[in-house]
């Protein structure tokens, strides 16, 4: 895997390379049979997986969906929508479910021939007491109970301390993940789209989904064919959104 120069403060793209990029993405819904190759496959995961993410334990899965009789199946499934079409899509699985062995891969790909013994300590104990929320979630209510009583104290982190604060930190990572996907597909000619719109309980039987695995967009990927982009592009007005303090 590539990596650029280890000092954050050298920023290899231009702001105007950026945005061009950037600008350039629209969500296209109509693709031509052309196929992804795989090593563009490859190259864009890559980045992806460069995404940040939350105490870099990357909860994140991905399925590559190319065989023909499969991507037929999906179809339907994805209430027939023509994004649905493509010539490959990319199910982007949110994993709230592999922090344990992700504390374990820390430990084991470090890439320097010790391991510090602060990065030990902290998957060893610190994340695993983060983010183990115990059978049936109880003891992700004990934290909670001890979090009550701690933070009277000082300023403590409130979450993830639930099942359901496990999957929206999962979500968080991916999302951002699945956005480097898309940039990155980009970069090398080829359209997407993130499609929400599928039935969740036929697509975790038709990709054998794990249970515990959120499927969180699954993307369509391909080269943009005539009218491929529905409508002219659409944001609200900066103000709407953002407050300067
Ligand atoms: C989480 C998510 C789910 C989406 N689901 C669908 C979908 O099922 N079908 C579709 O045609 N577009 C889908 N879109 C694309 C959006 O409609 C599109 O991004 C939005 O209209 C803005 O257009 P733009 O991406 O071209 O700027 C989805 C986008 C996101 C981020």
């Amino acid at each position: 895997m590539s990596l650029f120069p280890a000092d954050p403060a050298i920023s290899p793209a231009t702001p105007a390379a950026l945005r061009e990029l950037i600008e350039s993405r629209r969500a296209v819904r109509r693709f031509t049979a052309e196929a992804v190759p795989d090593e563009v496959v490859r190259d864009c995961l890559e980045l992806a997986v460069l995404a940040p993410n939350s105490c870099n334990l990357q909860p994140w899965s991905f399925q590559v969906i190319r065989d023909p009789a499969l991507l037929a199946r999906l179809h339907p499934v994805c209430m027939s929508q023509n994004a649905a079409k493509a010539p490959l899509i990319i199910a982007v699985l949110a994993r709230p479910d592999t922090w344990k062995q992700a504390c374990q891969n820390i430990i084991d790909y470090w890439p320097e021939p010790d391991v510090p013994a602060r990065i030990r300590r902290f998957y060893n104990k610190t994340a695993p007491f983060q983010y183990n929320q115990g059978p049936f979630g109880l003891f992700g209510l004990f934290k909670r109970q001890l979090l009550r009583v701690a933070a009277w104290r000082k300023p403590l982190m409130r979450a993830p301390n639930s099942q359901a604060q496990m999957r929206i930190w999962a979500v968080k990572s991916t999302a951002l993940a699945a956005q480097n996907l898309m940039l990155a597909f980009q970069s090398h000619g080829y359209a997407t789209c993130p499609m929400e719109g599928f039935d969740e309980v036929r697509l975790r039987k038709t990709l054998s989904i794990p249970r515990q695995a959120l499927p969180i967009m699954l993307l369509a990927v391909g080269k943009q064919d005539e009218k491929g982009v529905y409508n002219p592009r659409l944001r609200f007005p900066l103000e709407q959104h953002v407050t300067w303090l």
